[in-house]
């Protein structure tokens, strides 16, 4: 029986896991690109301690030699004194990951990636951690580097490096750190990958550039970004993609998790640690009623504020209307509108004439993607003034005497402000261990060099791992009701194409 066919008895089990919260505040800078190529633009969905300054290491890691206490070398991080630190946090990090533990537990001994070489750009943060560990669990090999120059969290890298991981990490890398990284986990000495976990695209771009034979050898590529599955997408359709890959950011139990349950736990998280506002009866625009926009309406609804909607597709703004929400024109509300939220994806959603005519006080965020969402760079005007008041706060400052409150310079609210819920990562990591085990034992010609979804059955393996940390119990199809319905008894339930 292959490692994801449900044992329904046996994944329907109870299993409580303790829940650990970590409250944290994430900065984001992007480096430049030394390449024609991408790098990472996403934000990272983790939360982070502000643990890594440390006066005593600085300077470039690179210029120095470290050991770990078995003597390894093969690694560059900020201080290895935090190693302790950053164990004791991977620990609880553990907890709130119960998807990845189950996984360690229910296939360890088949040890499915036995003999996978994994070279992985992710972020260094506790929950990709417990991912890593759990990699080596079943089986693979790894080196890691970080997919955001960030976001790694220094006593996190520095307990993998203690624990014989080959990790090249650290916060507030230059871009020229960035990509050396990325060389030196695709060439340890000897060493060679053969599969590939990307979460940007940043390190396929390089091995597509550098070491293209390498990336040839591959069985598969596991990538993460919306922003790296477009560009696998796009080299997918050039017909230039040398080898499979899964495009996790479209599975269902990531987009159908990260979008709606990350948001919904973190906008008014971010709202109240940026600016302290009362919610609570305010007016509200959110900007876009897709995954984001509607969790961002229900969240604002479930504090006691008045929420309007704009939208440009009728399906949703229909959805809008039968949610309880009005549909308007941002042009013909804006005068009264006491927060805003956009969450198209889009850009110049809120241009500057719209924030010409706020009200003095409004607050403006960004839940989307970009940065461009609310047209920030037209406020960078003479006649405007701005005004650091927190972090991740500015007033931008009218002649008249108006201000706007813009948190996190128009970028993503909730990656820049907020914790965010490790549970949805550990969704996300399971999804990505299955896909890698998928990939790595898939017998030669199931995929082609394409870009993939993971299958239904595996989507539904996550789910089914997870299930186990609320107690709950799935009802299992009888056979008069598996025949009725065409379907197997163990899944999958729905069609290729069901949208939940
Ligand atoms: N902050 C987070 O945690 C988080 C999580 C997932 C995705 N995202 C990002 O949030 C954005 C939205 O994601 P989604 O999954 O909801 O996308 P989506 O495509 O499901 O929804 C976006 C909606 O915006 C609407 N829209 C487009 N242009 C508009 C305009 N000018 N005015 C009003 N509405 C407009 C679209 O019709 C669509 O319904 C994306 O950029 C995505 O990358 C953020």
């Amino acid at each position: 029986m292959p490692f994801w066919a449900p044992n329904p008895k046996a994944h329907r089990s109870p299993m409580k896991v303790a829940r650990a919260a970590r409250p944290s505040t994430t900065s984001i800078v992007r480096p430049m690109q030394p390449y024609d190529g991408p790098i990472n633009e996403e934000s990272p969905a983790v939360s982070q301690s502000d643990t890594s300054d440390d006066e005593e290491c600085e300077g470039c890691p690179r210029e120095r030699v470290v050991s770990n206490s078995s003597g390894s070398k093969d690694f560059c991080v900020r201080n290895m004194k935090l190693a302790a630190f950053g164990r004791r946090e991977i620990e609880l990090a553990e907890h709130e990951l119960p998807g990845l533990m189950a996984l360690r537990r229910k296939v360890k001994a088949e040890k499915p990636l036995r003999g996978a070489r994994v070279v992985a750009c992710v972020h260094l943060v506790a929950q990709y951690a417990v991912l890593i560990e759990t990699l080596i669990d079943l089986g693979a090999e790894i080196r890691a580097c970080a997919c955001n120059v960030m976001s790694t969290q220094n006593e996190i890298a520095s307990a993998l490096a203690e624990a014989g991981v080959p990790v090249f990490a650290w916060r507030g890398q230059t871009e020229v750190d960035f990509w050396w990284c990325i060389d030196k986990v695709v060439c340890g000495d000897g060493w060679q990958p053969n599969m590939i976990l990307d979460d940007g695209g940043d390190l396929t771009h390089w091995l597509a550039k550098k070491y293209p034979s390498i990336l040839k050898e591959c069985r598969g590529i596991v990538e993460e970004s919306v922003t790296g599955a477009h560009r696998l997408h796009q080299i997918a359709k050039a017909g230039r993609l040398p080898i499979p890959a899964i495009n996790l950011n479209e599975c269902v139990t990531k987009s159908k998790f990260d979008n709606l349950y990350t948001t919904r736990e973190s906008v008014i998280e971010s709202l109240k640690r940026t600016t302290d506002m009362m919610i609570g009866g305010k007016q509200a625009l959110v900007c876009g009623y897709g995954d984001v926009g509607k969790s961002c309406c229900k969240s604002l609804q479930t504090m006691g504020a008045h929420v309007t909607v704009s939208e440009v597709d009728p399906i949703c703004a229909l959805q809008a209307c039968m949610d309880g929400f009005k549909i308007v024109k941002v042009s013909e509300v804006i005068r009264t509108i006491d927060l805003v939220i956009t969450a198209t994806g889009n850009k110049r959603v809120i241009t500057r004439e719209n924030m010409d005519r706020m009200k003095s006080g409004a607050v403006l965020c960004n839940m989307g993607h970009s940065d461009n969402e609310i047209d920030v760079a037209s406020l960078k005007t003479p006649e405007l003034i701005w005004e650091r008041v927190r972090s991740q706060v500015d007033y931008v400052n009218w002649p008249d005497g108006r201000r706007l409150v813009l948190l996190a310079e128009g970028r993503v609210l909730n990656q820049n402000c907020s914790s965010l819920p490790s549970f949805v990562l550990s969704i996300t990591c399971a999804a990505e261990v299955v896909a890698l085990i998928e990939l790595y034992s898939a017998p030669a010609g199931k995929y082609k060099n394409e870009v993939y979804l993971l299958p239904k059955r595996l989507d539904e393996f996550v789910a089914l791992l997870h299930l186990e940390s609320f107690d709950a119990r799935l009802t299992e199809l009888t056979d008069e009701q598996v025949r009725y319905m065409g379907l197997q008894r163990t899944g999958p339930f729905k069609s290729a194409n069901y949208r939940y």
